[in-house]
């Protein structure tokens, strides 16, 4: 038991085929194993969080391994702050999208009969084919502004590139748990963004305000990248940028035989003050 039902906050039981509170709200198991959490007077749109089409440019470009070193890193910094005790050990993964990184934490945490790894996202093609893919990985649609998960029951965090509350960040942290958080750094994509403005401005790397957590670690992780014009494409129309872009980058970009550019990646681990 560690979700929480979305609409009068007692914790969910599992039954057979759903869900179920105490006040018997019910959320029922989709197909592909996943529970959708998201009531109908949360959603701030009809289709919230990325669309079907994002999400399979995100997953065609991932599958294709560019970004397998930050994967590695993730479940490296994640694997090293996991006990491996006795107590349960809550994973999750806010934002997680197709669920490329969090089926990895999985294997990742294999070894550790405890861990359970959760995947959240808005979206629910998302979260659909993510759940297809990953069976190992116990996926819900959520909004990361409210959290459905009880008060201290997660050990650790994963925010990729993805927003969410602090306030119920930190709600549902265990005293001590860690989040571990990817953003750009400096020079990331510097490419892409030299072909869509005039002055491509290098990004503010300086660590967001988390009151009430410390900054444990922060890695910096940084390789070039040669694209073929279709992944070129595919990773721009992954990125904010992806709607600034004239069709002359498009067509730019089109044409090239290989197109060069940078990641800048940062990690930073955090945890929660007691
Ligand atoms: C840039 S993608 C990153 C996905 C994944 N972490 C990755 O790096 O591959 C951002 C994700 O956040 C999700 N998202 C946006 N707003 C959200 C919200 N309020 N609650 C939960 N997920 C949200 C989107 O649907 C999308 O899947
Ligand atoms: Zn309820």
């Amino acid at each position: 038991m560690s979700y929480q039902c979305p609409l009068c906050h007692q914790p969910l039981c599992r039954q057979e085929t759903s869900w179920v509170c105490i006040n018997r709200h019910q959320f029922d198991r989709a197909r592909e194993g996943y529970v959708n959490l998201l009531p109908v007077q949360h959603k701030r749109s009809k289709q919230p969080g990325d669309s079907a089409e994002m999400m399979q440019a995100r997953r065609q470009f991932l599958n294709e391994g560019h970004y397998q070193p930050l994967q590695h890193g993730v479940c490296r910094l994640l694997a090293e702050v996991i006990d491996s005790d006795t107590t349960p050990q809550r994973v999750l993964d806010i934002g997680c999208g197709e669920g490329y990184y969090t089926g990895a934490v999985v294997q990742a945490l294999s070894a550790n009969a405890n861990a359970r790894v959760y995947g959240l996202d808005v979206s629910r093609e998302a979260i659909r084919s993510a759940a297809k893919r990953y069976p190992d990985v116990a996926f819900c649609v959520a909004s990361s502004q409210r959290l459905p998960f009880m008060d201290s029951s997660v050990s650790a965090a994963l925010r990729i590139y993805a927003p969410c509350n602090p306030d119920e960040l930190a709600r549902v942290m265990r005293p001590g748990g860690y989040l571990l958080t990817v953003t750009p750094g400096p020079r990331h994509l510097l490419q892409f963004k030299a072909l869509i403005y005039q002055e491509a401005k290098l990004h503010d790397a300086a660590p967001e305000s988390l009151p009430g957590w410390s900054l444990c670690k922060e890695e910096s992780l940084a390789y070039p990248l040669s694209l073929s014009s279709d992944s070129a494409a595919t990773l721009l129309q992954m990125t904010p940028f992806a709607w600034r872009a004239r069709p002359e980058v498009w067509g730019r970009i089109a044409t090239v035989e290989r197109f060069a550019c940078e990641t800048d990646f940062i990690l930073r681990l955090w945890q929660l003050q007691p």
